[in-house]
């Protein structure tokens, strides 16, 4: 079988990539797809949006080279079952920091994640998720160059479009000087909320990304209130526009 993989990216903080990361999770597993999600964020926040603990998973995933079986076996052990069906989680802490900090001084090759990610091949996965930290760096070129599909959330004010073109940069040098064989599923513009700014934004972005731009998550705020109780938007509140929007990221995903 094989497994997709979906990086969710952009170095700009707080415009929706853990949001984005978790709730598009679980739209998969609510279709029947079995997905792990890998938190590469020190910030660990996956784990708490979840309702569960911030572990050092994504540490030893990173620096724990998988030659035996029971190396393997180690790294699994740290998959965790977050009590909804078919979706599991690689929780991360702030130890992820010191990972990242071995690796660029190993200076390891670009494809040091993507090759990792074997760790996972008996698992019967339809998806893995990276939810990617808010900055550039060795962490997050790797888990583009190893994703299949790349989504780079952007919030809609002009301050965000200036860091976007960032990501877009490393997408494009990881595509024409390293080879990389993925693609963008698309630049998913959050936080719209219907203002002459919002729809400025995403006038711009439909200049430059053209059909690659998706439909917009809205502004909402049971968005926020769902991380409080540590639910999903699927759990916390499953009739709302906001649920269905990301319903609608999961079945363009399934297309691909
Ligand atoms: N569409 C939305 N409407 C309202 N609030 C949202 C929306 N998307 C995310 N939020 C809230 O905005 C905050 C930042 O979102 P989130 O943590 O997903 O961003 P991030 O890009 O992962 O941030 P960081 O770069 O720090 O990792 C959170 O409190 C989240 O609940
Ligand atoms: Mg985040």
């Amino acid at each position: 079988m094989t497994t997709k993989v979906i990086t969710v990216s952009n170095q700009k903080g707080g415009v929706g990539k853990t949001t984005t990361a978790v709730n598009l999770s679980h739209a998969l597993t609510l279709r029947d797809k079995h997905v792990l999600l890998i938190d590469l964020d020190p910030q660990g926040q996956c784990a708490t949006k979840l309702g569960m603990d911030s572990q050092m998973g994504t540490y030893y995933f990173l620096t724990t080279q998988p030659g035996s079986s029971s190396e393997i076996t180690f790294v699994r052990q740290w998959i965790r079952d977050t009590g909804r069906d078919y979706l599991h989680l690689l929780p991360g802490n702030s130890m992820t920091a010191a990972a990242q900090m071995m690796l660029s001084v190993q200076d390891q090759p670009i494809s040091y994640i993507k090759e990792l990610l074997k760790i996972f091949s008996k698992d019967r996965l339809d998806y893995i998720i990276f939810d990617t930290s808010p900055s550039v760096g060795g962490l997050q070129e790797r888990a583009i160059w190893a994703a299949d599909l790349v989504i780079i959330p952007t919030a809609t004010e002009f301050a965000s479009l200036d860091s976007l073109s960032k990501t877009v940069t490393t997408i494009h040098t990881l595509r024409d000087k390293k080879n990389w064989k993925g693609g963008l599923l698309g630049i998913l513009p959050t936080f719209f909320d219907g203002t002459n700014e919002s729809r400025d934004s995403i006038l711009d972005l439909q200049a430059t990304f053209k059909e690659k731009v998706l439909s917009p998550i809205h502004r909402a705020t049971v968005l926020r209130e769902c991380w409080s109780e540590a639910k999903t938007i699927f759990e916390y509140a499953s009739g709302t526009r906001a649920a269905e929007e990301y319903r609608s990221l999961a079945s363009l995903v399934l297309k691909y």
